[in-house]
């Protein structure tokens, strides 16, 4: 019997995924088919390989070929101060509940390329919370964390980030915290003294323990259900009681086995808090 193309591709796909996993560890079969496709599709192009199959070949055999084909599976869009109506909420109705711990642990997983960090540390700074705190920055592609903690970002995205600073409710200039240097805005060593870069990944690693906040965001969208599961149950057994979880404006708890735990602080921005356990 004859199968269709596309029937042969997801086959490919799956085999790829498996051969990844054997041979690097790393697992992305709990990741959307759709968004996967897409992503390998562009990678095929790029990497001038005519089918998946072939591409399979080389990244098993060669680990600069895996390396460079993660660069297309994991997907690094982000900004500063991204969604500013989500960091405006945080600043106001999280950060006075932070203030009464004495210290703080807060995890930020998938970092990506950092500018989710350098918000969150420019908002501790400025509530007075940042030399309490200490800050697990993590995310699966090693590259990309290695760009977080550099934190020098395009000059021409200036003006953007600092639109969203603005309506995020900055209360000072956002050039206070760069300098212009290489050809790009370098972000403030200090924003990042308490932070700890970590390669981490939320389909096969443990949780950190007893943080007061997790940020998660546009993160879970790429990922299946189950998996979606097994990040949320992680983020639940690192927060402590009344420790608060942030999704991206996309993702929800709503359909998990944890939602019952939490409860909703700013729903339209995603902000949950765990009431128990
Ligand atoms: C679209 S970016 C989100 C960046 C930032 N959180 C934001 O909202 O702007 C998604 C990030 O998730 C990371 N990621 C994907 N799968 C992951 C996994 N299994 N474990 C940890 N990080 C993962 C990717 O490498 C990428 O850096």
């Amino acid at each position: 019997m004859e199968a269709g193309e596309n029937e042969v591709v997801e086959l490919e796909l799956r085999l790829l995924l498996e051969g990844i996993h054997e041979r690097y560890h790393y697992d992305f079969r709990g990741y959307t088919s759709s968004s996967l496709r897409r992503r390998v599709t562009r990678a095929l192009e790029q990497l001038g390989c005519a089918t998946i199959s072939r591409l399979q070949e080389q990244v098993l055999r060669d680990e600069n070929v895996f390396a460079q084909l993660l660069q297309f599976l994991t997907v690094q869009v982000s900004d500063l101060f991204r969604d500013p109506s989500y960091w405006k909420a945080l600043r106001d109705q999280v950060t006075p509940m932070l203030g009464t711990w004495p210290s703080l642990k807060l995890w930020v997983a998938g970092v990506a390329t950092g500018e989710e960090l350098y918000s969150l540390a420019i908002l501790l700074q400025e509530e007075g919370l940042l030399e309490r705190s200490l800050i697990y920055a993590t995310d699966v592609n090693a590259e990309a964390l290695r760009s977080a903690e550099k934190g020098i970002f395009a000059l021409d995205r200036l003006r953007g980030f600092s639109e969203n600073y603005f309506q995020a409710g900055g209360t000072r200039s956002l050039s206070d915290y760069y300098t212009a240097a290489y050809g790009g805005a370098v972000f403030s060593r200090r924003l990042i003294e308490h932070v700890v870069f970590s390669d981490h990944d939320l389909a096969t690693d443990s949780s950190f323990s007893e943080t007061q906040l997790v940020s998660c965001r546009n993160v879970l969208i790429y990922f299946t259900p189950p998996l979606q599961e097994r990040a949320l149950g992680l983020f639940s057994d690192s927060l402590v009681h009344g420790g608060y979880l942030c999704l991206g404006s996309r993702e929800t708890i709503r359909f998990s086995s944890v939602a019952e735990d939490y409860e909703e602080v700013v729903p339209e921005d995603r902000i949950y808090r765990r009431v128990r356990r």
